[in-house]
């Protein structure tokens, strides 16, 4: 019942010109060695799953997995290495940037039995990063690099990488701490279990062989708000920070509109409700953009999503305005301050809310 030596996880999203060449080089990479290689398609419109499919018949070391519920690069590179049959789980990109020919060394400190994580990292090797990479994504991943490793409190040059090897049985221990990460499953991985030893062994971030990156402004907001969320080591999380972030932007939203209405002689309670409203419609957009987008309202039902946002923000939204007016009336003259008493109450009962009912 002895495994394989060796499974290569590939998430993949439109990745269909490139799923055969992969192939040929892990081939080529890795003679010798008892391997097999589980791509993870997030049903992909080009028709990636099927270029495996066809694949997979003529050779049974090579899987698909096929996910048709959500999207996600860790999710799927998470699903992937929990069915791996092979005693070290390699992940690697399925477009070329990744060279199979890295394998070799990724597993070597794991078969020696020295580490537990072995990582390809692009920072020992300076020169290679500006080469193939924006002048922009080399700065955000500088300052990515930066947070991870004050988060991690670990050495590493390149904790973003997604080129990385771990020992299976390690793996499948930690696997039901993992969170939701976005593209960082290393990072993830690294801040579930600080037990494992991990050794890095450089490698040259190669050029895109074709299609294009799927690396956004998103990915980095989910990557901040992950970190956040391990400040408190994972007490509060990622979805909740970033819910809070946005409410916090409400907060300026809120506090320019009621200093319109009082300006426009509203009272205060007319004017706190109104600016509320304001406040939980831009709360409602940016939600739908940031934390909730892999579950996005697109099209027509966003309406019916803003209003039951509304609905569950006016119950919230009735304590706010109840309590910013008791606590103006009886605990302090500052306007602002009884505001932000109010808002402060429904943030929680909102983001309860609104992620069983809206998204
Ligand atoms: N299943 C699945 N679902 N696969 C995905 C998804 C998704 O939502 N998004 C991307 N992929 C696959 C791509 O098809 C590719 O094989 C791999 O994941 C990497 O995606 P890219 O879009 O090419 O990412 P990148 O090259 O910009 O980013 C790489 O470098 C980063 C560091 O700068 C990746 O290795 C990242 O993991 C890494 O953090
Ligand atoms: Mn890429």
């Amino acid at each position: 019942m002895s495994g394989r030596e060796l499974s290569v996880i590939v998430p993949v999203f439109n990745e269909a010109p490139n799923v055969g060449p992969m192939v040929a080089a892990l081939e080529g990479a890795l003679a010798g060695i008892d391997w097999e290689v589980i791509f993870v398609d997030d049903n992909s419109p080009d028709g990636t799953a099927g270029k495996v499919h066809d694949l997979a018949q003529r050779d049974s070391r090579i899987r698909l997995i096929v996910r048709v519920a959500d999207r996600g690069l860790a999710k799927s590179a998470i699903q992937g290495m929990l069915s791996g049959n092979g005693d070290v789980l390699v992940v690697m990109d399925g477009d070329g940037q990744h060279e199979p020919e890295i394998i070799r060394r990724l597993m070597q400190p794991l078969v020696d039995g020295t580490a537990d994580v072995a990582t390809a990292s692009r920072n020992l090797q300076e020169k290679q990063i500006a080469t193939s990479l924006s002048r922009r994504r080399v700065y955000l991943s500088q300052f990515g690099n930066l947070l991870c490793r004050m988060v991690l409190r670990r050495r590493l040059s390149d904790p973003l990488t997604g080129f990385f090897a771990i020992d299976r049985e390690r793996f499948i221990q930690l696997a039901d701490r993992l969170g939701d990460p976005g593209f960082k499953v290393l990072m993830d991985i690294l801040s579930a279990d600080r037990t494992l030893r991990v050794q890095e062994v450089p490698f040259a971030f190669g050029a895109r062989s074709q299609g294009e990156s799927k690396l956004d402004l998103f990915v980095a907001w989910q990557l901040l708000m992950f970190l956040v969320s391990r400040l408190t080591a994972g007490l509060i999380p990622a979805r909740f920070v970033s819910f809070a972030a946005v409410g916090l932007s409400g907060v300026a939203v809120h506090l320019v509109l009621l200093m319109l209405f009082l300006s426009a002689a509203a009272t205060f309670p007319v004017a706190q409700a109104l600016a509320a409203t304001g406040a939980a419609t831009s709360n409602f957009a940016f939600n739908n953009l940031l934390t909730f987008r892999d579950q996005r309202l697109r099209g027509w039902a966003i309406i019916p999503g803003l209003l039951k946002f509304l609905l569950v923000s006016s119950a919230g939204l009735f304590a706010n305005v109840a309590i910013a007016t008791l606590t103006l009336n009886h605990l302090t003259d500052y306007v602002i301050l009884a505001a932000l008493v109010g808002i402060a109450m429904d943030t929680v009962w909102k983001y309860v809310m609104s992620s069983r009912l809206v998204w």
